[in-house]
């Protein structure tokens, strides 16, 4: 036990070049980063090059042979670094601002910790709560936690005192602080295989001869949206309605996967590539994507009339067949094509937003924009993600995105080479 003491003063030559940490993944702690950066008023003695130092640190102090330590639990100890001072009200004498931030927890159990267990809850609000005592607590996470943030006090002009360090690690480096910054934090992207997101709309089809709703010859230039995409128009005249979606049925016989559909079934073969789309019809199936997720129905189904999410209700059903009144659901209520009309509820749009939220990279391509809920999947991207939207019309782009202004099917070629880049 002394001899490691001695160590402590002994001063070491270091060589200049820096000193590689193990990498971890940045899109773990992208979430709690940003977090911890929304309405961060105060300045930079603890705001963001701070966190990123005592995530560094606490990376150092886990370490043994070059591992962290089976017995701390690196999670926690790289959320602490980015939580630890988001209740402080000052950058000074505010000791309660751990206790605070341990109390905060609760308010972001669900979202920003929604992938912790109730344990890891428990210590990471315990490494807050201390890290502003001197208690030491002889759980290796916690102290490293707090160690972590001492071995940065230094910038403030508080020299963590060795003896008051809460672990063997913490001593030596508060002995040898110079040594700290020779240890520089660096994140791996994910593997190579980056989660494409990518919401498409009418504007994907048009290109295989499909009409879309809102331009100059869009179906809801020719026809009334009302009365043929809701249900209180299938209730007044449901022939009228199944005549326009037997039409559409049966057009997709005759129309083609383009170059659009294909490129990103090409690009599923690089990546995991989930496509959300808004469209009816099977244009991206054909074309060989894999995950496709429906918000809008699809034209090859069918559904009940009183129950259309009715599981048993929904069945395939061809399409060169049209569904005709008098023809019985499982319910024995009227067939209806399996279409989410107009002020019904997008059962989908949860699943969605959950994809979209945890995407490497989100695309929209082709889509207005102005029905809801799709429209506010946009929102749910990650604001420091690549975002690229390809449309060939002018329109207003959301926030952070990239324009390729282009037809799908030219556009698509422009986003393999932007993804290439990146
Ligand atoms: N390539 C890419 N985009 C195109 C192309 C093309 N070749 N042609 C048109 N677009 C764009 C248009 O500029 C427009 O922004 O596609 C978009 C089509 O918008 P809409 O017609 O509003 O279609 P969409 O956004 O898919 O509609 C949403 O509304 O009617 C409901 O349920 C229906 O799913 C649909 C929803």
């Amino acid at each position: 036990m002394i001899g490691w003491i001695k160590n402590l003063f002994k001063k070491k030559s270091v060589s200049k070049e820096s000193i590689q940490l193990p990498i971890l993944l940045e899109s773990d702690i992208l979430e709690v980063r940003s977090y911890a950066l929304k309405d961060w008023k105060l300045g930079e003695t603890h705001g963001l090059s701070h966190w990123q130092r005592v995530e560094r640190n606490g990376i150092l102090l886990s370490l043994e042979n070059g591992r962290i330590r089976e017995d701390i639990n690196i999670k926690v100890v790289r959320f602490f670094a980015y939580l630890h001072d988001k209740c402080r009200l000052n950058d000074w004498a505010d000791l309660e601002h751990g206790v605070r931030a341990a109390e905060m927890l609760s308010t972001i159990r669900y979202t920003i910790l929604k992938d912790f267990t109730d344990e890891e809850i428990a210590l990471l609000g315990k490494a807050c709560r201390y890290h502003t005592t001197e208690l030491r607590t002889g759980n290796p996470t916690i102290d490293v936690c707090f160690d972590a943030d001492r071995l940065d006090l230094c910038r403030v002009g508080i020299a963590p005192n060795p003896k008051r360090m809460a672990t063997k690690q913490g001593a030596y480096y508060a002995a040898n602080i110079y040594l700290v910054d020779k240890h520089v934090l660096k994140y791996e992207k994910k593997s190579l295989r980056q989660k494409i997101v990518v919401l498409t709309g009418a504007g994907i089809s048009a290109e295989s001869g499909l009409a879309t709703f809102r331009d100059s010859k869009g179906l809801w230039k020719q026809h009334d949206a009302k009365k043929l995409a809701s249900a209180a128009g299938f209730h007044e005249n449901p022939q009228a309605v199944l005549d326009f979606y037997n039409y559409r049925r049966k057009q997709l016989l005759e129309v083609e996967p383009n170059h659009a559909h294909k490129m990103l079934a090409e690009l599923g073969k690089w990546h995991d590539v989930t496509i959300i789309t808004q469209n009816v019809d099977n244009l991206h199936e054909r074309a060989g994507s894999t995950h496709v997720i429906h918000l809008h129905g699809e034209l090859t189904k069918v559904t009940s009339s009183k129950d259309r999410l009715n599981p048993h209700c929904i069945k395939d059903y061809p399409l060169d067949k049209p569904i005709c009144l008098g023809d019985k659901a499982e319910d024995g209520s009227q067939l209806r094509p399996f279409i989410v009309w107009f002020g019904e509820y997008v059962d989908a749009i949860e699943v969605a937003m959950d994809y979209v939220k945890k995407a490497d990279i989100f695309v929209v391509i082709g889509t207005s924009l102005t029905v809801h809920p799709a429209a506010n999947l946009v929102e749910y991207a990650h604001p420091e993600i690549p975002k690229f939207i390809i449309d060939p019309n002018t329109k207003e782009i959301p926030n952070g995105f990239v324009h390729i202004k282009e037809s799908a099917t030219k556009g698509v070629d422009k986003l393999i080479e932007e993804l290439r880049n990146l």
